[in-house]
């Protein structure tokens, strides 16, 4: 199928209107439409269709028992997402919708099994990036999960979707670069106590601060507690890797950096070209050992989040085959980055 590219401008999207238009007319005639939001970009369809996400699954290869996010562009649709909602859910939504957090909820029966990958809750949200919303205002609500092929990391750009998914899906909107760079942090509120299943922009201590303590999902702790059954079925798959593999290493800045040398000097590994994943502040100690890329700046980890996908996929167009990246902190956005770089590791990590 032609993959029509519509580029909408981000800071003007009424000027767009009728691009915006002809993919929410996309959406409601069950097809496929990719389009940004402030966290990644997300791979559209009717979220009451279950033809339609069918199609999902399958431009993604995604496997079925995955559940999709909704996404809606109003509260008042939130009614035709969900069973109930409970308080710390309207707590939530208060302190942060719009944005980059997404709720896990009791399902409503107009929502089909496709969505909720056979789940009687449903995970949803209402995206802040203003082409989104203008999306779902002209389609009504959208099921959408990250519009890459599964298994690689997530498109910030709409470059990325096309590298994915261009022949797939009927059409791409392009904005530019999503304003986050991770997907959403997730949180089950559907019992009494609320559970962190994925996090993101939105720490752990910011939700803290509005609903108390919450619990951890336990795949968050590691390999080790990842079973058949995690509660946000998607973590049990591979995730966010590129071509190469990875080695994370870990510890006091200095040590890691003096490791990476070690490892990537002269014939010191047996890979045939080696990437250096670096931050500003060491990428010049690593010199020639390997193809070095900054993912931002230590002291300004939103920008390690925002660029941690894109340098990612930029490692595979430079063909390398194994990369050596830093580790980042267990706190605030560095432990969402942390979660999505050892994923994209496999758990491959040397601790200095
Ligand atoms: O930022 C985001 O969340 C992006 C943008 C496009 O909104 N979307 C996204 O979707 O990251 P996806 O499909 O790549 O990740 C959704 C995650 C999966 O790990 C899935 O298992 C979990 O959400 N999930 C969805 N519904 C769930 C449910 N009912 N219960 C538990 N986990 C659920
Ligand atoms: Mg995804």
């Amino acid at each position: 199928m032609l993959t029509k590219l519509l580029k909408v401008d981000y800071l003007n999207p009424t000027n767009d209107i009728d691009k915006i238009k002809e993919c929410a007319n996309i959406i409601k005639l069950d097809g496929l439409v990719a389009f940004p939001t402030e966290t990644v970009y997300g791979l559209g369809a009717n979220a009451f269709s279950s033809n339609a996400i069918k199609k999902i699954y399958k431009a993604k290869g995604r496997p079925s028992d995955n559940p999709l996010i909704v996404h809606i562009s109003n509260l008042e649709d939130l009614n035709l997402v969900v069973g109930s909602i409970t308080q710390s859910a309207k707590l939530l939504m208060e302190a942060f919708w719009p944005g980059p957090l997404t709720l896990v909820l009791r399902k409503n029966k107009n929502i089909p099994m496709e969505t909720s990958g056979g789940l009687d809750t449903i995970a949803v949200r209402l995206p802040l990036n203003n082409v989104a919303k203008m999306l779902i205002e002209e389609s009504g609500p959208i099921a959408a999960p990250s519009a890459n092929l599964s298994g690689k990391p997530s498109p910030t750009l709409a470059k990325h979707v096309i590298q994915d998914l261009n022949t797939k899906i009927n059409a791409i909107i392009d904005a530019g670069a999503c304003q986050f760079g991770l997907e959403s942090t997730i949180v089950d509120v559907s019992n009494d106590t609320p559970c962190l299943l994925r996090p993101g922009s939105i720490t752990i201590s910011m939700v803290e601060k509005i609903v108390g303590k919450i619990d951890i999902d336990k795949s968050l702790h590691g390999k080790d507690f990842i079973n058949e059954s995690p509660k946000a079925p998607g973590m049990k798959y591979k995730h966010y890797s590129p071509n190469a593999s990875i080695t994370v290493v870990l510890g006091e800045e200095s040590k890691v950096v003096k490791k990476i040398i070690e490892l990537t000097k002269g014939n010191a590994s047996h890979f045939n070209k080696v990437g250096i994943l670096a931050t500003d502040n060491t990428k010049i100690y690593y010199e020639d050992n390997g193809i070095v890329l900054s993912v931002g700046d230590r002291q300004k980890p939103n920008t390690i989040a925002y660029n941690l996908f894109r340098i990612l996929r930029e490692f595979d167009n430079y063909k390398v085959d194994h990369i050596f990246s830093e580790g980042f902190l267990n706190e605030g956005i560095e432990s969402s980055v942390m979660n999505r770089l050892i994923k994209a590791a496999g758990y491959n990590i040397i601790y200095v």
